[in-house]
C-alpha cells in the first residue's frame, strides 16, 4: 500500500494540547510503543496552555504508557528523557518563540495539532511567523474546520504556510487495521464483486456505539457534537471503502480520489435523513453548557445516488453512553428465494472494526435431520481478538515521521465530505433525549425503516466464539 518515500525524516516531535485527553489517550500509548519497537529516535515536545512542570508532564506520560499490559520501566524511562513542555497560549507569539528555541537544531520538525478546530489558525499563523513552520510537516486532527467554509478557510490558510504534501490530516479510522481490511477483502477477492451492488444488497447498517459518556471532554465535545466528532469523518471514510468503485492503483491519489468520488455522490442530508439525541447527565459534565443542544448521539440514513448503490439504504448510528463500545458494519444481502426455509437473518457481510477485528458472513445450512429446515450460521473469514498489533495512532505518526500521506485524509474528501453534512450541522434539528445505557432515542428507529433485521442491536452482541459454529 505504501509508496517509496524520499522525503526527510522529521527531527523533532511537537504536540500542541499535550495535556489534553487525545495526548493521554492515544499519543503517549503510541509513542511509548514506538519507544518499545525503537522506532522513536527525536525529542518529544509538549505544548498545551497549562502550567506543569515537566515532572507533571512525564507523570501523566507514565500514567497513560502505564495502562499497557508490558508497561517497561526501562523503555518508559527513555521516552521520559524525550519529554520537554512548554506552557503558554497557543496563538501567543511567547509561545512559539520558546519553542523555536527548544527546537535548537531541529531542521523538520512534525507539528501535531491536538487542540480544538477553533484554535487552529492562529496556531499555524503563529508557526509561519517564528519560523518553526520551516522544513516543517503538520499533522490536524479531525473535524478539519466546523463546516464546509471553514474547512476551505483552513486549508487556505495552511497553504499560507504549509505545501499540501506536508499537512497530514488525521482520521485515525483510516490508520485502523480492520478499516483498512474492508479495502483489501474487497478488492483482492473476485467473489464479492458480483454481488456488491444494489442488485443484491438491502441495505448497509454501521454503528459506532462507546459506552463512555463525554470523560472529561466537554469543552471540546460542545464545539463538536457527534456529527462533526465521527460522522462527517470516521464513518464517511468507511462508508467510502465500503462504496467506493475499485481504485486502479493502491497510491495514495487513486484511492483518496476514488473515495472523494463516493462523498461527491452522497445526496445532502436533509432534517428528515438524521436524528440527534443527547444522554440524560450531559449537560451536568465539566465543560457543557447547562442548556446544551448538542448531540451525544446521531444517526443518519445516506442515499449514493450512484449506479451500483441505486436506492440502497446507508443507516449509520454513532453515540455515547451506548450500551457497549464496539464498531461495526453490517451489509445485509437481499432474502433468497426460499427464505422461508429458515427464520431470522438472510445472508450478509459482517466487519467488526472495533474493538476487535472480525469479517464474518452470514449463511444457512440445513439442520440435520427429517424436515428442510436451514439453520443460520456464521463463516469467520478472519478473526482477531485483540484488534491491531499496532495502533492506529502509532502506524500514523510513524508514517507522518517519514513523509508518508497514504492513510492520511486528503483536501477534496474532506470538503466532500463536510457537504454531505453541511445541511443538517447546527440546530436544524431537534435534540432528543435519550437513557445512558440505552441504544439512543426511539425516534432514530424510524431510520432503519424497512431494514431487514433493522437496525437491531443484535449485531453488537459479543462476537461468536471459535468453535460455536
Ligand atoms: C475520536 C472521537 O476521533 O474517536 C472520540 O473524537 C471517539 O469521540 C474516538 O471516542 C473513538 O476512537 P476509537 O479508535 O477508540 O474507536
Amino acid at each position: 500500500m505504501r509508496a517509496m518515500m524520499k522525503t526527510p525524516h522529521s527531527d523533532a516531535l511537537v504536540f500542541f494540547g499535550a495535556t489534553g485527553d487525545l495526548v493521554y489517550k492515544k499519543v503517549f500509548p503510541a509513542l511509548y510503543a514506538m519507544e518499545r519497537r525503537g522506532h522513536l529516535q527525536v525529542p518529544v515536545i509538549g505544548v498545551a496552555r497549562s502550567d506543569w512542570t515537566i515532572q507533571k508532564f512525564r507523570a501523566r506520560a507514565r500514567a497513560s504508557a502505564e495502562k499497557d499490559d508490558g508497561f517497561d520501566e526501562a523503555v518508559f524511562a527513555k521516552l521520559s528523557e524525550r519529554l520537554r513542555y512548554i506552557s503558554g497560549d497557543y496563538g501567543a507569539p511567547a509561545t512559539h518563540a520558546a519553542l523555536r528555541k527548544e527546537l535548537g537544531e531541529a531542521a523538520h520538525p512534525l507539528h501535531f495539532l491536538a487542540i480544538p478546530p477553533s484554535v487552529f489558525e492562529k496556531v499555524v499563523e503563529q508557526l509561519g511567523q517564528s519560523g518553526c513552520a520551516r522544513g516543517a510537516r503538520i499533522i490536524l486532527e479531525k473535524p478539519f474546520g466546523r463546516d464546509l467554509p471553514s474547512a476551505q478557510a483552513l486549508s487556505a490558510t495552511l497553504h499560507t504556510v504549509f505545501n499540501e504534501s506536508s499537512i497530514f490530516r488525521i482520521d485515525h479510522y483510516l490508520g485502523k487495521e480492520s478499516v483498512q481490511n474492508i479495502l483489501v477483502f474487497r478488492f483482492a477477492n473476485t467473489f464479492l464483486e458480483p454481488f456488491w451492488n444494489c442488485n443484491y444488497v438491502e441495505s448497509v447498517q454501521i454503528t459506532m456505539a462507546e459506552s463512555i459518556g463525554g470523560e472529561g471532554r466537554g469543552s471540546f465535545y460542545e464545539e463538536s457534537g457527534a456529527i462533526r466528532d465521527v460522522i462527517q469523518n470516521h464513518m464517511l471514510q468507511v462508508v467510502g471503502f465500503l462504496a467506493m468503485e475499485s481504485p486502479t492503483t493502491t497510491n495514495q491519489e487513486a484511492i483518496r480520489a476514488e473515495q472523494a468520488k463516493v462523498f461527491r455522490m452522497i445526496r445532502p442530508l436533509t432534517p428528515e435523513d438524521v436524528v440527534r439525541g443527547q444522554f440524560r447527565g450531559y449537560r451536568q459534565e465539566d465543560g457543557v453548557a447547562r442548556d446544551s443542544l448538542v448531540e451525544t448521539f446521531a444517526a443518519a440514513r445516506l442515499r449514493i445516488e450512484s449506479p451500483r448503490w441505486n436506492g440502497v439504504p446507508f443507516v449509520i448510528r454513532a453515540g455515547k453512553c451506548l450500551p457497549t463500545t464496539m464498531t461495526e458494519v453490517l451489509v445485509m444481502l437481499k432474502p433468497p428465494a426460499l427464505g422461508n426455509l429458515c427464520p431470522g437473518q438472510a445472508n450478509y457481510v459482517r466487519f467488526r472494526l472495533s474493538p476487535d477485528v472480525t469479517i464474518a458472513i452470514g449463511a444457512r445450512v440445513k439442520r440435520p435431520g427429517a424436515e428442510l429446515i436451514g439453520d443460520s450460521t456464521e463463516l469467520k473469514v478472519v478473526s482477531h481478538p485483540r484488534g491491531d498489533e499496532m495502533s492506529a495512532y502509532e502506524r500514523l505518526l510513524g508514517d507522518a515521521i517519514v513523509g508518508d500521506g497514504t492513510l492520511f485524509a486528503g483536501q477534496d474528501g474532506v470538503e466532500a465530505a463536510w457537504a454531505v453534512v453541511q445541511p443538517v450541522l447546527g440546530l436544524v434539528t431537534p435534540v432528543h433525549d435519550y437513557e445512558p445505557g440505552t441504544w439512543g432515542p426511539s425516534e432514530a428507529e424510524k431510520l432503519a425503516a424497512g431494514i431487514c433485521g433493522g437496525h437491531s442491536p443484535v449485531w453488537l452482541l459479543p462476537p461468536v466464539k471459535d468453535g460455536d459454529f
